[in-house]
């Protein structure tokens, strides 16, 4: 713990009751305010994604708020020990956003403290084009060259066929997502860095508790990263961390995480190295303040310990949150099976087993509609759906004219960028709801057979137009054209009729 906090005994005691008494209302607040919510199909909205909390994360919050420490603290320091055990690496360091753990993870690969095996300017990084701008951002942030590959379809997993091509004398790194929950070929990445002696980052902001051959992704290379934003595996709000096993790596990111500073007290901690006035370093006088001496170009990335006492409750719970993602994506892969014709249904990279953010879906070329068609159909009966994220990265605005290499012609990240869509699989969806978003994809695949819609123009195939449309149906339409159409029509040429 980073904050000490010594009390005579009957002060802290009168501590404890108080918060008793507050935590008692939070939790009647929070039976109040949040339980109980009721699920109407078609008017309730199903999320793709959302945080799934009771009572117990309430109170660790309003617990963290009455210390009124506010930047990182005790409730940090508990959950950076707990995740890094529960992840089974050796170092976890929280940080405020997936984002700025990517960031944090590549940057300290440029330090001085690695000597030759420092990443430097111009050097080149290899990535994948269909997947999150901030996977790719870090490596233009620190002027290094990102080298885009292709992925795999369903899995949208790196294709690593393509990475003897991908190899230039410049190639230093890898960093690539388990992109959706799903773990990338870690055999043949992990072979092909070592063989090449080339730094692995693994953005496991999609896959907490993803496990390949047997062990959890973001144990494989060098660092990886998570997020902890309200749409991941377990959340803080805002958050994130960066994990490693290395000890060496580990005090470099803390430094790049705290402002770049090369002394490691925690906050509210003064002399932890004993010799806080005895150092000797860069052009600085002797015995210059250690607590304001810097050895890296570094940021502040911390976070409060607010949100960090909400990541201890919710670590309770994480596994349960895995093991019901896992049965709301059998559930709904179960369901979809005979829509195979025009959707392509997610599978697992071989030898893995994922931890599902979402359940991806590929509308086929030749389907009778288009992505963006049954998506609107079904934003518009309140079932909430995702893009792949940046979908081909290499034709998003921000990338126009930087510095990037591309091996192969990226040609499934365009299939995704115009045919992949998401569902949401989190704990807070029920059967009840993935039922909805079944009957309702399916609703429109009979309306779709019916030749109701054709909403895809190029598609001249009509397999999907089979059956005809009953008697009943033809005449139902009639009835509505003829509501719907004849009396606008008497209302028009009886306001014409007044005009003159
Ligand atoms: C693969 C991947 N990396 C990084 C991030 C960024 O995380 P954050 O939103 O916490 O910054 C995301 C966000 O969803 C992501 O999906």
């Amino acid at each position: 713990m980073t904050q000490s906090i010594s009390r005579p005994s009957s002060v802290a005691e009168k501590d404890q009751v108080l918060r008793e008494k507050v935590f008692a209302a939070v939790e009647e607040y929070y039976q109040f305010k949040f339980a109980n919510r009721q699920f109407i199909p078609g008017q309730t909205y199903v999320p793709v994604s959302g945080k799934v909390f009771d009572e117990l994360e309430l109170i660790k919050l309003v617990d963290s708020s009455l210390d009124f420490w506010l930047t990182t603290g005790r409730f940090a320091a508990e959950f950076e020990a707990r995740f890094a055990e529960w992840m089974g690496v050796k170092h976890c360091l929280l940080v405020n956003s997936g984002s700025s753990a990517n960031l944090l993870a590549l940057s300290a690969l440029t330090s001085p403290k690695l000597g030759d095996k420092r990443l430097k300017p111009g050097d080149e990084v290899i990535t994948v084009a269909a997947g999150f701008p901030t996977t790719v951002n870090p490596i233009f942030q620190n002027q290094l060259v990102p080298v885009f590959l292709d992925v795999n379809l369903p899995g949208c997993d790196i294709d690593v066929d393509k990475l003897d091509e991908a190899l230039s004398d410049r190639t230093r790194a890898i960093m690539v997502a388990h992109t959706l929950g799903n773990p990338f070929n870690l055999d043949a990445v992990m072979a092909f860095a070592q063989k090449h002696d080339l730094w692995v980052i693994e953005d496991n902001c999609d896959a907490v508790g993803s496990v390949y051959n047997g062990k959890k992704t973001g144990t494989f290379g060098q660092i990886a990263t998570v997020s902890f934003y309200p749409a991941h595996h377990m959340t803080m709000g805002e958050g994130g961390a960066v994990l490693t096993s290395d000890t060496r790596l580990k005090k470099i990111l803390e430094s790049f995480r705290d402002w770049g500073r090369d002394c490691w007290c925690p906050p509210g901690v003064d002399n932890t190295c004993n010799k806080r006035f005895g150092w000797q370093l860069g052009e600085l006088p002797e015995g210059y303040d250690h607590k304001y001496t810097y050895s890296h170009v570094g940021y502040n990335l911390k976070m409060t310990d607010m949100q960090a006492a909400v990541g201890v409750a919710q670590l309770d719970k994480l596994p349960q949150f895995v093991k019901k993602r896992a049965e709301n994506f059998e559930f709904l892969h179960k369901k979809l099976q005979d829509l195979q014709d025009v959707l392509i249904l997610p599978e697992p990279t071989p030898n893995s087993e994922p931890s599902w953010f979402v359940f991806l879906l590929l509308v086929k070329e030749d389907a009778p509609l288009t992505r963006n068609e049954l998506v609107r159909h079904l934003e518009e009966k309140r079932i909430g759906t995702r893009l792949l994220f940046g979908g081909n990265l290499v034709r998003q605005p921000l990338y126009q004219g930087w510095n990037y290499r591309v091996v192969g012609e990226l040609t499934n990240a365009d299939k995704v960028m115009h045919g992949a869509f998401w569902l949401g699989v989190f704990p807070g969806l029920t059967e009840e709801m993935l039922t909805y978003v079944s009957d309702t994809m399916h609703a429109r695949q009979e309306m779709i057979c019916r030749g109701g819609f054709r909403d895809n123009p190029g598609n001249t195939k009509t397999r999907y137009i089979s059956k005809p449309a009953p008697p009943g149906y033809i005449s139902a339409m009639t009835f509505i054209f003829f509501i719907k159409y004849i009396n606008w029509l008497s209302i028009i040429t009886y306001l014409f009729y007044l005009s003159i």
